[in-house]
């Protein structure tokens, strides 16, 4: 595997695999990989001639200080996981060759950016949003590869697509789970052996309100899902809600198709998301 830290050797280097014409995919991440992100490599390797993986722990979309200070860094194990899933090529950037300390980022996420996490994390999407333009402007990708486990991280980059017209195609990859169904995440390496424990409440959560779906009042569906955290020491739900797949709009009839179920709960210190298609 090929790594580059700078914008201009990776540059250079694209501009060989344009001329050679070969196809991009394109896989963002902050590190601290998993298999969630291992199986977004493999499908870009699947699909495309050469895959570029990304790792930088984004600091503009972290709206708390200790939340960015404890993202996991383990960058050399990192990097042996990319040369056995047969990554071609990382771009692993220091900050400073991602942002000058003027810059200022204008885009307009819309209402999405107050919805859901955009509610329970101001200014996330933007930082979000502006570190995702800056890799689509410096990587000409075919298809870049997102999970469903950030669902509406995945439609907050289809509207940033759609807006400034990149035309990259963009793939949402299902969630990976671990066998008892918590989904993976970088951060599943903070919780303590009971919280984990606690932890697998979301994902119970999300398979309860999928299974009941079309036999039960949403009202119904959505106060059993909050009573289930009621009383449960050292976690906080944050929110559980049935949204439309597309748009994220509520849903409010009964049985409404292409339904989403989204949750966030705080698990000590540890704030993690999951969510399920209700379809
Ligand atoms: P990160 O949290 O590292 O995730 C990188 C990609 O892996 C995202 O598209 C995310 O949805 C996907 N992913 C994470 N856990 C997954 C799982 N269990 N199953 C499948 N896919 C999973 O998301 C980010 O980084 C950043 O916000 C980024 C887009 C890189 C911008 O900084």
């Amino acid at each position: 595997m090929e790594i580059f830290t700078t914008k201009i050797a990776l540059n250079q280097r694209l501009l060989k695999l344009l001329n050679e014409q070969k196809t991009i995919g394109l896989v963002p991440t902050m590190g601290a990989l998993h298999a969630g992100h291992l199986s977004l490599i493999k499908k870009s390797k699947n699909d495309n001639d050469i895959t570029i993986a990304t790792i930088f722990v984004n600091p503009t979309q972290f709206n708390k200080p200790s939340d960015l200070l404890k993202y996991p860094r383990p960058t050399q194990a990192d990097v042996s996981i990319l040369e056995n899933v047969g990554c071609d090529i990382l771009f692993l950037p220091a900050e400073t060759e991602m942002y000058s300390s003027t810059e200022t980022w204008h885009y307009n996420v819309g209402a999405i950016a107050n919805e859901l996490e955009g509610a329970h994390r101001p200014g996330h999407f933007k930082g979000v949003t502006q570190i995702v333009y800056k890799l689509f402007s410096l990587i000409p990708a075919d298809r870049a590869y997102f999970g469903q486990k950030d669902f509406q991280q995945f439609l907050v980059i289809k509207q940033l697509v759609a807006y400034f017209k990149l035309g990259v195609e963009l793939l949402c990859c299902p969630i990976i789970r671990e066998t008892d169904g918590l989904a993976l995440s970088s951060r599943n390496i903070h919780l303590s052996e009971t919280q984990r424990k606690k932890a697998l409440l979301l994902s119970a959560t999300l398979n309860n309100i999928k299974n009941n779906y079309t036999t039960l009042p949403l009202a119904d569906l959505l106060q059993k899902a909050k009573t289930a955290f009621k009383g449960i020491s050292d976690v906080k739900l944050d929110y559980i809600e049935i949204r439309d797949k597309d748009t994220l709009a509520p849903i409010v009839q009964y049985k409404t198709p292409n339904a989403v179920a989204l949750i966030a709960a705080e698990v000590g210190d540890t704030r993690l998301i999951d969510n399920m298609m209700l379809d």
